[in-house]
């Protein structure tokens, strides 16, 4: 058990700027922050960060907490890691008593992967800057290819005996488990022997974001063998590729800062670009990136620029991930190296200005690299010129946001110039691939839908009979009413009232309900009249008996259940008394407003339907298509964070 003042201590020193700023680019806003968030995919951010509360609250997908909270689910700790890991970081010693023998085993069995790694580090990098052997072999190769101690150091590298057990015997001797030794794919077992899979070998261990050590690259240093050049360790627990970038913990505060990241091949171009000084530099270590890695770069940045061999395979890799960071709506550069170069060769020959001097003047973007490499290949094969003009036309289908209307047509035309292909055509070509997606999208709707239970056969608690159910659009309208009547002088934020932010964002065209549009339109009449919005009192007193009688028995209704036990499990899971009330109404309020959102994008979905079918302008048409597009992906959103809406929806 971590001891009660330790944990206060931790509490006292903790700022949840600083910590959620580890792993999330925060903006200011007001006096507080937001961000996208980091536990749902999104574009714009959702994600709220109050240094005054010392909490964060995420109004796209839900997840809300304090520091410790944000801690255990970024970096899936439980709450005594969570708390190391605070204590960790503010140099904070914690006073920990005794824990009993069971409470023992089960955190060791959780956290021994974790610590063998962390010994096994630090016995190859011992090994490497200590023993004869280490230097002879180890250091005279990294040596031999310009590796500073400094950076030998930052990036923790090691080296691995190459007598067969040497790492076997001293971990054992220190008491891990050869099983564990084992799953770690430090060593092997053969015949009933024991021995060190790296042995000879020079080490990579690769980290997470905050420094911990998930697996390693051991390199062999002779040139002339069959062996694999690298052995990477296996996928366990800790070790899973396709979420981990190699150097991330070394130079995610450069990304954050310069607003960019390179994207190379190899450990040696991060290591070696670091020692050049140039530090916001992250690999994927031989692996084609993935959706994972490249959501890890987006909290970062959204400016991505890769740098590959120019080489059939660095270009063959290179393209892999470029869709994926369209669709990702990164800003992606690429730069070819010249023949025989990597990043690592290059700036040990022309250093950090060489470098960035041949990066300037050879960044591409994705479209054009793509012509580039395309009319070479095809030449003047008119099958394989076809070919391209299809696979250009659905790379610049993907840029489907609306806001990027301009340069999607700016890549129409050049493409339609470098292909020597009309533009109208071109522009044809584009829509149709939009409109594919549509149809697919369309259909993927519909088995969704049909795949969804009806409601009326959902098995639903059984209820007090005086709660409210989400049901009828006009239910909804009247407790948005009453949200405005209760709370509408609150804050909703730091900058806005609950009223300002309902102005904000509800439509009242879209009311069913006449009397609710009435009243709604007299709240704020009278807030521009005087200059605030009415008490309760001005509705409980409401001179129109009928209307009075309604609105009192509106006002009167017990809060809609499922969402007050929504609330009441916020309180327990974080802890937070005193904004219990607040956070019912804030609750209540949000799914109101989702229920408003989706109303709104579903009804201008029927107006771009109607415009689809009626536009006869290619151009015009492929605006609306795009817009359609992000409007599908608007209310799915919705859906999945309010499936109340989805039911509401489905009853009407
Ligand atoms: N890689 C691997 N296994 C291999 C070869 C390569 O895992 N057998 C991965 C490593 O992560 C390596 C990256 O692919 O860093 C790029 O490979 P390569 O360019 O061959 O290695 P470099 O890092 O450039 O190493 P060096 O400069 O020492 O050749
Ligand atoms: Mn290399």
């Amino acid at each position: 058990m971590i001891n009660p003042a330790s944990i206060a201590e931790v509490m006292s020193r903790t700022d949840i700027v600083d910590v959620v700023g580890q792993f999330v680019r925060l903006k200011k806003r007001g006096t507080n922050y937001i961000a996208n968030c980091p536990f749902h995919n999104e574009k714009s951010p959702s994600f709220n960060v109050s240094p005054a509360k010392g909490i964060y609250k995420c109004f796209g997908c839900g997840k809300a907490g304090n520091a410790v909270s944000f801690i255990q689910e970024h970096e899936k700790l439980s709450y005594p890691e969570a708390m190391r890991w605070l204590a960790d970081y503010y140099k904070i010693t914690l006073q920990e008593t005794e824990r009993s023998p069971e409470q023992q085993l089960q955190q060791q069995a959780g956290e021994a992967l974790r610590i063998l790694n962390e010994y096994a580090a630090n016995y190859f990098h011992e090994t490497l800057l200590n023993t004869e052997e280490g230097q002879i072999i180890g250091m005279s190769y990294f040596r031999q290819r310009g590796f500073r101690k400094d950076i030998i150091e930052r990036f923790r590298l090691g080296y691995n005996p190459e007598h067969n057990e040497a790492f076997y015997q001293a971990s054992v001797a220190k008491g891990h488990s050869k099983e564990l030794l084992e799953k770690a794919g430090l060593i092997k077992n053969r015949n009933g022997i024991y021995y060190d899979v790296y042995r000879g070998r020079v080490i990579f261990p690769i980290q997470s974001m905050t420094g911990r050590i998930l697996g390693f690259g051991a390199r062999i240093l002779k040139s002339n063998e069959k062996a694999p050049k690298y052995i990477n360790s296996p996928e366990n627990e800790l070790y899973v590729k396709s979420k981990v970038l190699y150097g991330m913990f070394q130079s995610r505060t450069a990304i954050g800062k310069l607003d960019e990241c390179f994207l190379v091949e190899g450990y040696t171009d991060v290591i070696s670009l670091h020692q050049g000084g140039v530090e916001n530099v992250v690999s994927s270590s031989g692996t084609s990136l993935t959706e994972d890695q490249l959501r890890l770069i987006g909290q970062l940045t959204k400016n991505l620029t890769i740098l590959y061999d120019g080489d059939a395979a660095g270009i063959k890799a290179a393209l892999r991930g470029l869709d994926m960071a369209l669709g990702q709506s990164f800003n992606v550069q690429l730069v070819l190296l010249p023949d025989g170069e990597d990043p690592d060769s290059y700036i040990q020959k022309q250093g950090a200005s060489g470098f960035h001097e041949y990066v300037k003047g050879h960044k591409q973007d994705v479209i054009s690299f793509r012509l580039q490499i395309g009319l070479k290949d095809a030449g003047n094969d008119p099958i394989k010129k076809s070919k391209l003009v299809n696979e250009i036309a659905e790379s610049i289908s993907r840029i489907n946001k609306a806001e990027d209307f301009a340069l999607q047509n700016h890549y129409i035309r050049e493409a339609s110039d470098k292909l020597k292909v009309d533009e109208t055509g071109m522009v044809t070509l584009v829509n149709k691939y939009i409109r594919d997606r549509i149809e697919n999208d369309q259909k993927h709707q519909q088995r969704r839908e049909e795949a969804m239970p009806d409601p009326a056969e959902m098995e639903m608690p059984v209820e007090e009979p005086q709660v409210a159910k989400p049901g009828t659009g006009e239910e909804n309208e009247w407790g948005l009413l009453k949200v405005l009547v209760e709370f509408g002088h609150l804050a909703y934020d730091e900058t806005r009232t609950i009223s300002a932010v309902i102005e904000e964002q509800v439509d009242p065209a879209l009311f069913e309900n006449q009397l609710v549009g009435k009243l709604y339109n007299e709240y704020y009449d009278h807030r521009t009249h005087f200059g605030n919005v009415p008490e309760t009192h001005y509705f409980v007193n409401y001179p129109d008996k009928d209307i009075r009688e309604r609105l009192i028995s509106v006002l009167s209704t017990e809060r809609n259940k499922t969402e007050s036990d929504m609330s009441a499990n916020w309180k327990t899971k974080y802890g937070i008394e005193s904004n219990s009330d607040k956070l019912h109404y804030i609750n209540d309020l949000d799914s109101t407003l989702a229920y408003f959102e989706y109303k709104k994008i579903m009804m201008m979905q029927e107006d771009l339907l109607v415009r689809l079918q009626l536009e006869q302008d290619p151009l015009k048409l492929q605006r609306i298509q795009m817009k359609y597009l992000e409007l599908r992906k608007m209310d799915k959103e919705i859906l999945k964070h309010h499936p109340a809406v989805f039911r509401l929806m489905k009853h009407k």
